[in-house]
């Protein structure tokens, strides 16, 4: 095939969020789901989904066009290995991810241009309030946004966890743990550790259910409050992903210090977090830092910025220490005991 033009590239970018709307609508009718047992006919489907026959038939027609489901000869559809990805149950699941970002985010990013005129968060102005605090009144939304934390993020864990070397420690607190993903699979890599997983109460509740469900809730104290008032004592390394970036720069600092505040003289910050590399190669992190200005009015940082808030908040940053997602952990130490 001939290559695009630069106004044929322009027109599939433009187009994006059609594919991401047309994605949602398959995850949240479950048609992934539906065909787990072996393919069907868009009438049957649209039967099991009390949906328009023709209209769902359109819908998965274009899809299969992407490699997401495949019409057979006979006119049914059945699953692909991309399609495989938007099956709840399926390891690696994207569905959550697909609803979160389908629903209240896609609305908030409708005002995208509101955020880049005013530095103000989009969300808050179409949903009336913060994200955090709109997931703590609608509990649906927030298991979708939990289990969304694992499909976007999840990979990073492994990859964090090769990169990351945990001698040494022997309590790790996960602060704004979310569901507890990240802190099971470090307990279960890692033996010698005993976790604190702390977030929002409604959050803390639900991660204990699946820290008791993988067996671990023995060597796992789960705690509920905000990192905003205080963070428990008592851990040698205070780890957190994705957290600092929902923040601006003053709230960041309200957080961290809230950690130096809690943290004993040899005890670790670990953020794990992109950090924006200089120059114009494809980065998801400035993609990331977008979503981050639309929906929680955080930012994606640079190193030298990291190092001037740890520098605010009273850490020196240590190191940076890659790993082979987009993340890096940003290691820090109290001031004066590097
Ligand atoms: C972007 S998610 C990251 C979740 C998890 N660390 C991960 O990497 O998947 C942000 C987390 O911060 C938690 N959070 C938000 N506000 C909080 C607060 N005031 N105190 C404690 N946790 C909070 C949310 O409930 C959510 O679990």
């Amino acid at each position: 095939m001939e290559p695009l033009t630069p106004q044929e590239q322009m027109g599939r970018l433009l187009t994006g969020h059609w594919l991401g709307q047309a994605v949602y609508v398959a995850a949240k009718l479950k048609i992934a789901d539906l065909l787990k047992d072996g393919p069907r006919s868009a009438a049957e489907l649209a039967a099991a989904t009390a949906t328009h026959a023709a209209s769902l038939y359109r819908l998965l027609r274009a899809l299969a066009s992407l490699g997401i489901f495949v019409e057979q000869g006979d006119g049914r559809f059945a699953l692909t290995p991309l399609a495989e990805c938007l099956r709840a149950d399926a390891p690696g699941s994207q569905r959550s991810l697909a609803l979160m970002i389908g629903e209240e985010q896609y609305r908030a990013w409708g005002e995208l241009l509101y955020s880049v005129q005013t530095g103000k968060t989009a969300f808050d102005k179409v949903f009336g309030m913060p994200i955090f605090d709109y997931l703590s009144k609608h509990e649906e939304q927030a298991k979708t946004f939990d289990a969304a934390m694992v499909g976007v993020h999840g990979r990073e864990t492994a990859a964090m966890l090769d990169a990351y070397d945990f001698a040494g420690i022997g309590v790790l607190a996960d602060v704004g743990g979310g569901n507890g993903s990240l802190l099971t699979a470090a307990l279960t890599r890692h033996p010698q550790l005993r976790g604190i997983l702390y977030d929002l109460p409604g959050v803390a509740e639900r991660a204990k259910a699946n820290l008791r469900a993988a067996g671990l809730d023995g060597r796992c104290e789960v705690i509920g409050g905000s990192f905003f008032e205080s963070i428990p004592t008592g851990a040698d390394a205070y780890l957190m992903r994705h957290i600092i970036h929902d923040w601006d720069d003053e709230k960041s600092l309200t957080i961290l210090r809230n950690v130096h505040k809690a943290m004993g003289a040899g005890s670790r910050l670990l953020l794990i977090e992109g950090v924006v590399p200089p120059g114009n190669d494809p980065c998801f992190t400035k993609l990331l830092d977008l979503a981050m200005l639309v929906v929680p009015g955080g930012k994606e940082r640079t190193a030298d910025e990291y190092r001037q808030l740890y520098a605010a908040a009273g850490f020196d940053l240590a190191r940076i220490v890659p790993t082979k997602s987009e993340v890096s952990v940003i290691e820090g130490m109290k001031h004066g005991t590097t």
